[in-house]
């Protein structure tokens, strides 16, 4: 395919927290990464967001910028913090606000809004009584999420409830690297089922408010293949593609939680009943709300060998030479893995209408002599995996959009400001922005809708 349909939507995408700094002002709460960052050795030399890209007041220029490139669409995500500052209580206005005005310069200069409600910033206020732990926590989040429609609905149509519950759930309560820090995979279980139930309670609710809504969620993904053709491989693959994919994509599908995962959880003392003792009657239909639209962030794919069942990172061997090699992140560039898996969520699950939420490649090239950013190897990932949505779209899987992670280089979590995903490069020490060769690569692509 040498063009991109005419209705394709290209965007850009970023974080609340990764980008806005202004931690504790005009009202805001803290949020469990306010406090994790702060917490010693949590974060790589010691990095916060309390000022990241001072986007809270650096926005207009930011999408002046976008416009400038010809960017369609931004795909922003908003704090909690800033909305009800400590998860229960009053509403603050000035976090609103801020999100009015960003909406409106976003509208102005053409730009679409794109909003995702949660990107794992919960309120410190929740956490301190159990967090996604506790049930409650997800009424506290349909609350948010009917304030921030309620807000915004006039203007913003695209609806994302939540940005990889799979990280936030296990990232955050089975590794310990993300806030809250837990290392508890039974708790990692509970609180994954209390973010797609809270997913499923929003649905209905941000419709409600919207008109013309398009409501949908982001569900992160790790395409992978056993290691070798031994039967103990393809068990182990068939197992991690249970506890990272199939776990989170299968109830919001309506399919339920998979009977072979709930019978190995249960093997493996992750609950001691025969069914997970934290599904009430009527959640897995709750869940299961229907949707406008799925979306998927895609990075990278592994290799799962006999035993690194469960595994991420380490114990997961990405293979002795991935085609195409690796991103500063260590992370295997395997595009073709992208194709085959928006496939599989159209054939296995019926999804019609899947966009890509996040991909994006971390590379440290800073500016030249010449002043400028040349990013050829960011390049190269964009071009070959927006080569692999379009193959998929071939396929005649309903592929609908592509958001390159990130705008702008960024705090990325624990791994602090070590690396590098934006399109436009952010000086951290003076905010400086400088647009990188990939953004107008990337404009190029959007204004001829065309890779050559
Ligand atoms: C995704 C996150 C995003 C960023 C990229 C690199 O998992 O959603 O915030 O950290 O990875």
């Amino acid at each position: 395919m040498s063009r991109f349909p005419d209705d394709f939507v290209f965007g850009v995408a970023a974080s609340a927290y990764q980008i806005e700094g202004a931690w504790d002002e005009d009202g805001k709460g803290e949020s469990i990464w306010d406090r994790f960052v702060r917490e010693p050795g949590r974060i790589l030399n010691d990095g916060t967001g309390d000022v990241a890209c001072d986007h809270y007041h650096r926005y207009p220029e930011d999408v002046s910028l976008m416009a400038s490139a010809g960017i369609p669409a931004y795909s922003l995500t908003t704090a909690w913090t800033r909305i009800i500052p400590d998860g229960l209580g009053p509403v603050e206005p000035r976090g609103i606000d801020f999100y009015d005005r960003l909406v409106d310069e976003l509208l102005e200069h053409g730009i679409t809004p794109y909003l995702t409600l949660y990107h794992w910033d919960l309120p410190q206020g929740l956490q301190d009584r159990g967090g996604w732990a506790n049930r409650d926590t997800v009424d506290a989040f349909v609350r948010y999420a009917d304030v921030m429609s309620a807000a915004l609905g006039d203007r913003v149509k695209h609806w994302k409830t939540h940005n990889e519950p799979w990280v936030a759930s296990f990232v955050g309560h089975r590794d310990g690297a993300f806030a809250p820090g837990h290392t508890d995979f039974s708790e990692a279980l509970v609180a994954a089922h209390h973010i797609l139930l809270s997913h499923g309670r929003s649905v209905p609710v941000i419709r409600r408010n919207v008109p013309n809504a398009e409501v949908g969620i982001v569900i992160d993904c790790r395409p992978s293949v056993p290691a070798t053709s031994s039967a103990a491989d393809a068990d182990a693959r068939r197992h991690f593609d249970g506890f990272r994919n199939r776990w989170f994509f299968d109830p919001v599908f309506g399919k339920g939680y998979p009977r072979d995962m709930v019978e190995a959880y249960r093997e493996r003392g992750r609950f001691d009943t025969e069914q997970p003792p934290f599904v009430l009657p009527g959640d897995l239909d709750e869940i299961a709300a229907p949707i406008d639209f799925v979306g998927i962030n895609y990075y990278t794919a592994l290799e799962v060998a006999a035993g690194a069942d469960e595994t991420e990172d380490t114990g997961v061997a990405p293979g002795p030479n991935p085609p195409d090699g690796y991103t500063e992140m260590g992370w295997p560039i395997v595009p073709s893995a992208l194709t085959s898996f928006l496939k599989r969520i159209h054939d296995d699950y019926g999804a019609t209408d899947i966009r890509v939420a996040e991909n994006g490649a971390s590379y440290s090239d800073g500016p030249d002599t010449d002043g400028a950013v040349h990013d050829a190897r960011r390049i190269e990932y964009l071009r070959t995996h927006l080569k692999a949505v379009a193959d998929s779209i071939e396929l005649g899987v309903p592929v609908t959009g592509y958001f390159a992670w990130s705008i702008l280089d960024n705090f990325e979590w624990a791994l602090g400001y070590s690396q590098r995903f934006g399109l436009i490069w952010v000086d951290h020490e003076t905010g400086e922005r400088i647009p990188k060769d990939s953004l107008t690569w990337y404009s190029n692509v959007i204004a001829t809708r065309s890779l050559d």
